[in-house]
């Protein structure tokens, strides 16, 4: 596999990398006896690089992986095997003990700030909250000036610190979830759908507030998306997973303009087309069925199932993610091919 990000990145070391990221997680039956019946291939083989101060955007759909892969790089899942490297460190296999000082430099910003943010502490509790798992990073006398400097940089008024979630909007939520993931001046977030909770008009905010975040403090971003909209302006690289796997990586340009894995074109065609002069001029592919099972997932590659290209090969073997013959972005398709689907998303 060769997932390079980014090719004007040559030289600086990666601050994240993942190489053959697999999670399994096994299925029990049995009330006094247990027995492993199969497993879920939840991850499935995944190889990741992201560079410092960019943004690398993860896109699928609902089941595929995402959050598993996210709950893998932050440390709160341990992986069936592969290496995670965190500033060319290993941190896949540490015990929690060991973990802990790496926790510092890589933190999760949560899905959901209905049910991510404890209803019973107060802003400035949550917000200092790393500061009692970690107390080293800011003495205590200087805790809440801190707090009040973490609300401000993410736009809340630091008057605010004594109040409770449920006083604050989805988007304001979601901005105290970013402040206390910012709490121990980390190097990465893993943002795993940071916006798909909050009305479309505040999504943007968001987003925005996060590029400047990145811009002041120098963050690198793993932004986890299940929409390829959402990921557009924000991610430098783009990989597309499905079912447990990348199918295809590249720069914005690359899979947003010239997309090789049919997946990634079904994916692009969907998105809406905002101009009206546009719309008649895109062939829309329609995905036929539901996404497989992960834990019986197709044999080959496993999109064959919903794929107009699969022949007896993609059945037979397990498409690599490869770059192409003339150097085109890492694509996993034997019949990678680009399709013109420039309109979808102008
Ligand atoms: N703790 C777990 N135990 C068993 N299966 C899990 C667990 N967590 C996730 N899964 C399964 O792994 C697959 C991927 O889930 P997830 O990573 O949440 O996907 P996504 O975030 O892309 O929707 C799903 O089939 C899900 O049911
Ligand atoms: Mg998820």
């Amino acid at each position: 596999m060769n997932a390079e990000l980014g090719q004007a990145d040559r030289g600086v070391d990666p601050v994240l990398e993942a190489k053959d990221l697999v999670k399994h997680f096994p299925i029990q039956r049995g009330v006094v006896v247990k027995r492993t019946v199969g497993h879920v291939q939840a991850v499935d083989g995944v190889d990741l690089k992201l560079y410092p101060g960019k943004t690398l955007g993860v896109v699928g759909e609902s089941g595929c992986g995402k959050s598993t892969l996210a709950k893998l790089l932050v440390g709160l899942e341990s992986p069936t095997s592969g290496s995670i490297k965190l500033q060319g460190k290993e941190i896949g296999n540490l015990s929690n003990r060991r973990m802990r000082p790496f926790r510092r430099d890589i933190q999760l910003v949560f899905q959901d700030p209905y049910t991510s943010l404890n209803p019973r502490l107060t802003v400035g509790d949550i917000v200092g909250e790393p500061f009692e798992i970690h107390p080293e990073v800011v003495p205590r006398a200087k805790r809440a000036g801190e707090v009040k400097e973490l609300l401000d940089m993410v736009g809340l008024s630091p008057d605010h610190v004594n109040r409770y979630p449920h006083q604050f909007s989805g988007g304001q939520r979601q901005r105290i979830g970013i402040a206390r993931a910012l709490a121990l001046r980390p190097q990465v977030l893993v943002c795993d759908e940071p916006v798909s909770a909050l009305d479309v008009s505040i999504q943007g905010q968001v987003i925005n507030l996060l590029e400047r975040l990145q811009n002041e403090l120098g963050l690198a971003y793993v932004f986890i998306a299940h929409d390829l909209s959402v990921v557009r302006h924000i991610a430098d690289e783009v990989a597309v997973m499905y079912l447990g796997k990348v199918v295809e990586q590249g720069t914005g340009p690359e899979i947003y303009d010239h997309p090789r894995h049919p997946y990634t074109q079904a994916l692009l065609s969907a998105v809406p087309v905002p101009d009206p002069d546009l719309r008649g001029q895109r062939d829309e592919i329609v995905l036929q069925g539901d996404v497989p099972s992960p834990i019986d997932p197709p044999s080959g590659c496993r999109f064959r199932t919903r794929c107009w290209k699969a022949t007896d090969h993609c059945a037979e073997e397990v498409p690599s993610l490869d770059v192409g013959d003339n150097g085109t972005h890492p694509t996993a398709c034997f019949y990678a091919e680009e399709r013109d689907v420039t309109h979808a998303v102008k």
